[in-house]
């Protein structure tokens, strides 16, 4: 019987997992470099709700954000922990088209100024699903190893290092592979949340645009994520304590029940920026590597669509080797 192929796929993030998993599932032998623990990883931070945020390009983000929405909404109801359908609205203070993302989630509500907090005209609201990073990451990395997939915290500095052992790559390395493969389109793009206990908050707000841009309210089960910041170029990941003010500030405007909240913590994230996410292949001395990175704001929104073509790529690959 043929042994099955042996890839590297090298980050631990939500990029990274859904990859492993998916050629886990397509019959490949993975195994996972990361830097930090998978606790430790950027996604751990993230707020993650389904959102196409600050990533592009718009059409093939469409058709990536659409197929992972409807892969979490079968997760829920598959009862995966840690993934949990909500309403979500997107603030505007002027008068605007419904937003391009519409399609991918079956269509949105427009709600008028009556149901929108102050300062707002126009509200885009669907059911969407927000992740719970804590609860998420360790089923999937569980997932994972139970089907036999292998774990190793390993710093990789060049794919040399690495490519005569794995004839194939995945480089799901986000910010790193400005490092990793020299890619200089490769940014940060800081965000800073607050984690405040959620009493009794249901729905999701986001306000990019208007009059509190950025705010965002983001409930899970027991907490709420507000932001934020979406800072390019800056690589400083102390929280800074007047962006906290401000955060909670207008937050609290946009949900009153929230001065009833604890603030439980205040963390950084750096997002991996990039003109356009890397999705293609390319082929080196020693490996073929299939470059999965820079998607922004958008790594649970865009990870499972992703992951398909990672796949398709791969089979792709290794049928031309066969
Ligand atoms: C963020 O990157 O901060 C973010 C992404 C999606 C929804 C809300 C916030």
């Amino acid at each position: 019987m043929p042994q099955p192929t042996s890839v590297l796929v090298i980050g631990c993030g939500i990029s990274g997992l859904a990859s492993a998993l998916r050629l886990q599932a397509a019959g490949y032998h993975v195994t996972i470099y990361t830097r930090e623990p998978p606790s430790q990883t950027t996604s751990n931070v993230a707020a993650a709700l389904w959102y196409p945020y600050r990533c592009a390009p718009q059409e093939k983000v469409l058709a990536w954000s659409k197929v992972t929405f409807d892969e979490l909404m079968r997760q829920h109801a598959a009862g995966v922990p840690g993934v949990t359908p909500t309403t979500f609205i997107e603030l505007f203070d002027t008068d605007a088209p419904d937003p391009w993302w519409a399609a991918a989630v079956g269509g949105v509500t427009r709600q008028d100024r009556e149901a929108l907090p102050p300062g707002y005209v126009v509200g885009f609201s669907a059911t969407v699903p927000v992740v719970e990073t804590p609860r998420y990451l360790p089923y999937l990395v569980q997932r994972f190893e139970t089907g036999g997939g292998v774990i190793v915290e390993r710093q990789v500095s060049s794919l040399d290092e690495v490519g005569a052992d794995y004839p194939l790559i995945i480089n799901c390395t986000g910010l790193g592979a400005r490092q990793l493969v020299n890619d200089p389109e490769v940014f940060p793009i800081r965000g800073q949340v607050v984690r405040v206990s959620n009493p009794g908050i249901r729905r999701a707000l986001t306000d990019d645009e208007g009059p509190r841009r950025i705010s965002y309210t983001i409930p899970r089960q027991t907490d709420v994520i507000l932001g934020g910041t979406a800072l390019p170029n800056v690589w400083d990941t102390t929280p800074e304590t007047a962006t906290t003010e401000r955060v909670l500030r207008n937050c609290r405007e946009l949900e009153p029940a929230l001065a009833a909240a604890q603030v439980l913590e205040t963390r950084v994230g750096l997002r991996p920026g990039r003109s356009a996410v890397r999705l293609e292949v390319e082929r080196m001395r020693t490996a073929v590597v299939i470059h999965n990175y820079g998607h922004g704001g958008a790594g649970f929104t865009l990870a499972w669509g992703c992951a398909d073509e990672v796949c398709r790529l791969a089979h792709l690959v290794l049928g031309q080797w066969a």
